[in-house]
């Protein structure tokens, strides 16, 4: 990841910016995902929320990209994902649960109000799709993934509201994390994928990656 510290020096003198910026409150005793629950079911406010996201966003694009299409690919798309799934994330980093020392900075400088309508803003975004990759190991990839990947993230690869939509992921991002999972090494621990990913090699992986980035 050569080009991140370039990016991590140029986004963090913009970061106070942000915070000062704070929006209108969530009410007192309000949690994050009730907040974001409410503003789903609001036409009008989830327009504001992905307005006020689009903003807080501009201090994301240098690493996830215009719009949430990753321009790196060992950082993840944004764009297209469940709003839900991104709000968890976002704790995770913030608690430690999963590691990586810039997202966490990044995160802690955002508030509730900005972290929900981030989130809002890059779930309606369009993921841009990719060319398709070795199409031999993108076979043998699909038939692992449908024995074992879809009944949680589904035909399409696009989850749900709890689970990631996985469907034209960033390669070399999907092949470090599903390393993460099965490896134990402690940067992203989850007990479901830790138990669907123990027994893939790496060229289970390969294939696997090979197939997932490119489902549209
Ligand atoms: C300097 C580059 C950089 C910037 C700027 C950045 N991120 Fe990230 N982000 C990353 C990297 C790298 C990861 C993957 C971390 C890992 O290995 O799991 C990531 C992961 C994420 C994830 C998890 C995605 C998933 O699929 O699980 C979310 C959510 C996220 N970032 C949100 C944001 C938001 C919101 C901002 C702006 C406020 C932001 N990021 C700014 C580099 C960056
Ligand atoms: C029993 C349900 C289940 C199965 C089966 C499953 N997953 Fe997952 N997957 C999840 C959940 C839940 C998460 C979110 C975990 C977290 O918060 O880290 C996830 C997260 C992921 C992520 C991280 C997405 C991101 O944006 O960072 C990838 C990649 C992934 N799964 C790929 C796979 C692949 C490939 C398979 C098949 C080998 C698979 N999963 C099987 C439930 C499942």
């Amino acid at each position: 990841m050569k080009s991140i510290p370039l990016l991590v020096g140029a986004t963090l003198t913009v970061l106070t910016l942000v915070s000062t910026h704070a929006a209108e409150k969530p009410a007192a005793g309000v949690s994050v995902e009730q907040r974001l629950q409410s503003i789903m079911q609001d036409t009008g406010q989830k327009d504001a929320a992905i307005k006020a996201g689009k903003k807080v966003a501009s201090f994301c694009a240098n690493c996830h990209g215009n719009g949430g299409t990753s321009i790196l690919p060992e950082i993840p798309n944004l764009a297209g994902q469940n709003p839900a799934y991104l709000l968890v994330q976002v704790d995770k980093f913030k608690d430690g649960r999963r590691r990586n020392d810039f997202m966490q900075g990044m995160i802690k400088a955002l508030s509730d109000e900005e972290k929900v309508s981030v989130v809002v803003y890059y779930s309606h975004q369009e993921v841009k799709p990719h060319s398709s990759s070795d199409s031999a190991q993108a076979k043998r990839g699909g038939e692992l993934y449908f024995k074992i990947c879809q009944r949680c993230h589904g035909e399409q690869g696009r989850g749900n509201e709890k689970i990631a939509r996985i469907a034209g992921q960033q390669s070399v991002y999907l092949t470090s994390t599903l390393k993460h999972y099965r490896d134990g090494t402690g940067e992203r621990t989850d007990p479901l994928m830790s138990a669907n990913t123990k027994k893939l090699t790496d060229a289970d992986i390969g294939a696997l990656v090979a197939y997932v980035s490119s489902m549209k």
